[in-house]
């Protein structure tokens, strides 16, 4: 189901038309959807409704916009947030302190400190040493602070090298074979309420094996630790579900996931936790843009577009792919290199690629940038940061302004 559709041969976000919105806010802009957002929301937390106790967190990293953050409070979610610029933006936003999560490898004292004085609910331990530091900050404040130690499965998520979390050699969490250990120790602590366990293992999962191979690794240390005479209550699963960016791609449902997440953790008896980012905020945002030029070039031209990897950085750090589409396609189509302003041969979004036929000044998107877009966004080149625009039915509303950071002259 797709709130980016054409009516009339004019590409919509729900029943907005794209070219009124590059009319009022000019270009590049990010337009999110909130029918998409609602819609993914609420599968989410529909296909999950069953397991127990079940909380969402929703990864602020995907889409940071306070909008998009009040509208999934509305819904149920609260945030997985991984740095003080998060947890501000989070509790602006209207998120509960107690359905916040502070995941993160290199929390600084004092983020540490200000999400305990917030009151949040969850503080995830990526090592040992934060969890000390952790129990001493609430110790002084006469308080435990409720954590769950994140652990390494050592899995391999399949998915591209940068975004690949759970592999031994990854920065993330504790290792799995040390856990136990490290987790008896940490529960001694006066300043701790340690009470269970998390994982994260990638993003932009399509296959759901090495997943279930993940949390069946958890359940076997919850025995472990349940024998060594823990109380386990909580269990964070994480995030990490792909979405489809081409047609073509093959991703599991989410009934699928809860499945098997039922099957897999049907004995463990503990309250599980969601951190879903992309899942939620993906397709429910586009990149539009207008063509600049269109260039000749060796084997095909150039579509010089006036957004840029400063907006989209995936394609230029991953190698993403991003749907490319006219906003009034005429039919035909064309062979291109698609690429930003920005001087660098990386600020490519496509090569030789097959798209709608465009010309100078036609109005264009990205597809599925509502997540890890304008999160991602930089102002390189002195360029500014995009707007952000929210649709809403017929209606729209600029929820994030361009902007250019300041410098003060000397
Ligand atoms: N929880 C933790 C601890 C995470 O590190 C992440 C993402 C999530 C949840 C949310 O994962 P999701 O459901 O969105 O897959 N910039 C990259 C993605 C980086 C993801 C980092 N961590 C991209 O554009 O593909």
């Amino acid at each position: 189901m797709s709130f980016f559709a054409y009516k009339d041969n004019a590409l919509h976000a729900e029943d907005v038309p794209l070219s009124a919105i590059a009319e009022a806010v000019g270009t590049p802009v990010h337009v999110y959807s909130a029918a998409a957002l609602r819609h993914a929301a609420d599968a989410f937390r529909s296909a999950l409704r069953t397991l127990p106790a079940a909380r969402f967190a929703f990864a602020v990293k995907a889409n940071p916009n306070s909008a998009v953050l009040r509208l999934l409070a509305g819904r149920g979610f609260g945030a997985d947030i991984v740095s003080g610029g998060e947890l501000r933006r989070a509790l602006d936003s209207g998120m509960a302190p107690a359905g916040i999560v502070f995941s993160g490898v290199g929390k600084t004292d004092r983020e540490l400190s200000d999400a305990l004085d917030a009151n949040i609910g969850q503080f995830n331990l990526e090592l040992e040493e934060e969890g000390r530091v952790l129990s001493r900050l609430a110790y002084v404040r006469g308080r435990r602070a409720p954590a769950v130690l994140r652990v390494n499965p050592d899995v391999d998520a399949g998915t591209h090298a940068k975004i690949s979390t759970g592999r031994r050699e990854n920065k993330f969490g504790v290792s799995i074979a040390d856990a136990a250990d490290i987790y008896d120790r940490l529960g001694r602590l006066d300043g701790l309420h340690l009470h269970g366990l998390a994982l994260h293992i990638g993003s932009q999962l399509s296959d759901l094996a090495p997943l279930e191979a993940a949390y069946r690794r958890v359940g076997e240390l919850i025995l472990e630790l349940r024998a060594r005479g823990h109380v386990i209550t909580r269990v964070d699963l994480g995030g990490g579900l792909g979405i489809p960016y081409r047609e073509e791609d093959h991703i599991p449902s989410l009934t699928d996931y809860a499945a098997m997440v039922a099957r897999v953790t049907a004995q463990w008896n503990v309250g599980l936790t969601f951190e879903p980012g992309r899942i939620i905020a993906g397709l429910a945002g586009v990149l539009m843009t207008r063509v600049i030029w269109v260039k000749p070039g060796t084997a095909a031209p150039f579509v010089i577009v006036d957004a840029a990897m400063n907006d989209l950085a995936r394609p230029a750090m991953y190698g993403a792919y991003h749907r490319f589409a006219a906003v009034q396609p005429s039919g035909e189509t064309m062979v291109a290199n698609l690429a930003g302003p920005v001087c660098e041969t990386g600020d490519t979004f496509g090569t030789n690629q097959e798209i709608d036929r465009v010309a100078r000044g036609d109005l264009a998107v990205f597809h599925a940038t509502g997540a890890y877009g304008a999160s991602m966004a930089s102002s390189y080149n002195c360029r500014p940061l995009s707007p952000q625009v929210l649709v809403d039915g017929g209606r729209f509303e600029v929820v994030g302004e361009r902007a250019i950071p300041t410098e003060r002259a000397a």
